[in-house]
Parts: structure tokens; C-alpha cells; sequence
């Protein structure tokens, strides 16, 4: 019998998909020749939203720029804890004004935002999983973002090496699915739980992750590509790719309830439900 899991009601920022495009490259999903459909990206968009307030989700959307089509990835922005918002810097000097966008977004909302030093993609990277941030490096944010990380916030950051250059954020190879102590009996260390593709990692990450979550979900390639590892979890309602088949049997089995919604459209420029959605803890 699978267990009831327990959902928490989450508060995520968004970015409305308005000047959604593909003009450059800076990973394998995205062509320089792809046209992209921007009321598809935002229909399919909208349906996020509202998946999310029918969940009992309170969403809020930062205002998009124009010349700015990578903005939708509001994960990419910050990683919040406690309040406590650590800005970022992008690697690519086509997401850079970003950086001023969000700041303006947080500082309106009443938060301070701590500017990195360092190469960090916010969420995109930076994972939080119970008492640990899992952190990604090899593509984007930098090892030493990670350690800027630990220090200001004092809580320990697992450096995690991504070696697939389709996998460039950890967010596309990982999520959390109970992400705090022991609320769904996950048998992480203080009961957190994750699910991840371990061909994305480097074989020493594997090892730190299958020590640290040996009761993992394990997903296959096939998901992951997909873009089913670029979820998002309420503890109870996974929010998920759709042709993401296997995964979401997985999900299933083990008593959590699988959302599917499809983003077809925002996976031509790399990201995905997760990428599309920041949440502020
Ligand atoms: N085109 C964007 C980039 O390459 C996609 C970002 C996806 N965001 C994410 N959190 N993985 O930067």
C-alpha cells in the first residue's frame, strides 16, 4: 500500500512567456533556426499557473522585458530560504540584465537580495533537499558560487559535477520530492527525498548521492530527456512532463500524484515546468 503523502501549500515566482523566443544557443535544446510559437508558450504557460492555484499554490509573476526571451526561467533568478533571497549572475552575457530584472522584482517585494560573486544560476544549480542545498557545477554556476552559498547561509551545499551537456542545470537532472524533515517518511538522512537520472552526474556525485538518498527514484534516460526531472513537488502533487511515462508510473507507485502538464513549447530553449517556476521559502 503506498503511503498518503502530505502536500504544502508553496509560494512560486513566475514570469509570463510574453517575449518567449530562441535567438541564441547556449545549450543543446536550442537552435538559432527554431521558430517559436509564443501563444502556444504562453497557453501552455497559463495552464502552469493555474494547475498550481488549483493546488492551492500562491503564484506571483515578475513583469517580462522585452529582449530579454529567457526570462520565463524564473528559476534561474535566486534561491530563497528563510526569507532570504541570494541573487544571480548568469553565465551567459545574454541573461545578464536578467539579473536587474528579478533584483527589482525581490526589492519591490520586500526582500533583500545578495549579489553573488560568482557564476550562479539560482535554482537552476542550487537544490534545496532537506538539511542539505545540492548544488550543480560543470556547465553554469561555479564551485565557488557553491561555497559563497554555504557561507551565507550556513547550511551545508553538496557540490554535484554534471557531465552531459544536456543536463546543464541540476534541475534537469533532479528534484526534490519531500524536501523536509521526515513529513513524508522519505529515507534520506532527515527523512528528505529525491528523484534523479545518475548519468547526468559525474561517477564520484553518483556515489555522494546514492549515500546521501538511497531510497532515491532513479529515473531512466529516456525521462530525463523527456524533461520529466524538471518537476516540480508539493510533498504530495508532482507537477510533470507529460511523456515523462516512466517517471510518472514511479510516482505513482510510491503514493505520490502526478500533474501532468505539458510545456512543449518552452522545452525548444532547454527548460521546463521546474525552470518556469522559483519558489520563495
Ligand atoms: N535557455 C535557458 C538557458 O539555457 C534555459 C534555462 C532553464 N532553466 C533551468 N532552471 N534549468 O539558460
Amino acid at each position: 500500500m503506498p503511503q498518503t503523502r502530505v502536500p504544502r501549500p508553496r509560494r512560486y515566482l513566475t514570469c509570463p512567456p510574453r517575449f518567449f523566443d530562441v535567438r541564441y544557443a547556449i545549450n543543446p535544446w536550442m537552435r538559432e533556426d527554431t521558430v517559436v510559437d509564443t501563444a502556444l508558450a504562453q497557453a501552455q504557460w497559463e495552464t502552469l499557473i493555474h494547475t498550481y492555484r488549483d493546488h492551492g499554490h500562491r503564484v506571483e509573476t515578475a513583469e517580462p522585458v522585452p529582449g530579454l526571451p529567457d526570462m520565463v526561467f524564473a528559476a534561474n533568478s535566486a534561491l530563497v530560504l528563510a526569507g532570504r533571497v541570494f541573487g544571480s549572475r548568469f553565465h551567459a552575457p545574454q541573461r545578464r540584465p536578467e539579473q536587474l530584472a528579478y533584483t527589482s522584482w525581490f526589492k519591490a517585494a520586500g526582500f533583500e537580495v545578495h549579489p553573488p560573486e560568482a557564476v550562479c544560476e539560482g535554482e537552476g544549480d542550487l537544490v534545496p533537499a532537506g538539511r542539505f542545498v545540492l548544488a550543480g557545477t560543470g556547465f553554469r554556476t561555479t564551485r565557488a558560487a557553491h561555497q559563497e552559498v554555504q557561507e551565507f547561509f550556513g547550511v551545508p551545499v553538496i557540490s554535484l559535477l554534471l557531465v552531459d551537456p544536456y543536463f546543464y542545470h541540476l534541475d534537469t537532472a533532479l528534484f526534490t520530492l519531500d524536501d523536509e524533515n521526515g513529513a513524508n517518511g522519505g529515507t534520506g538522512e532527515d527523512g528528505a527525498n529525491i528523484a534523479y537520472y545518475p548519468g547526468a552526474f559525474s561517477p564520484g556525485s553518483r556515489e555522494v548521492l546514492e549515500r546521501l538518498f538511497p531510497d532515491a527514484l532513479i529515473a531512466t534516460r529516456d525521462d530525463a530527456m523527456a524533461f520529466g526531472l524538471n518537476s516540480v513537488s508539493d510533498g504530495r502533487h508532482v507537477f510533470v512532463a507529460p511523456r515523462a511515462t516512466g517517471l510518472i508510473a514511479q510516482l505513482t507507485e510510491r503514493g505520490y500524484v502526478p500533474v501532468p502538464v505539458d510545456l512543449s513549447e518552452l522545452h525548444k530553449a532547454g527548460g521546463g515546468i521546474k525552470c518556469c517556476t522559483q519558489e520563495i521559502r
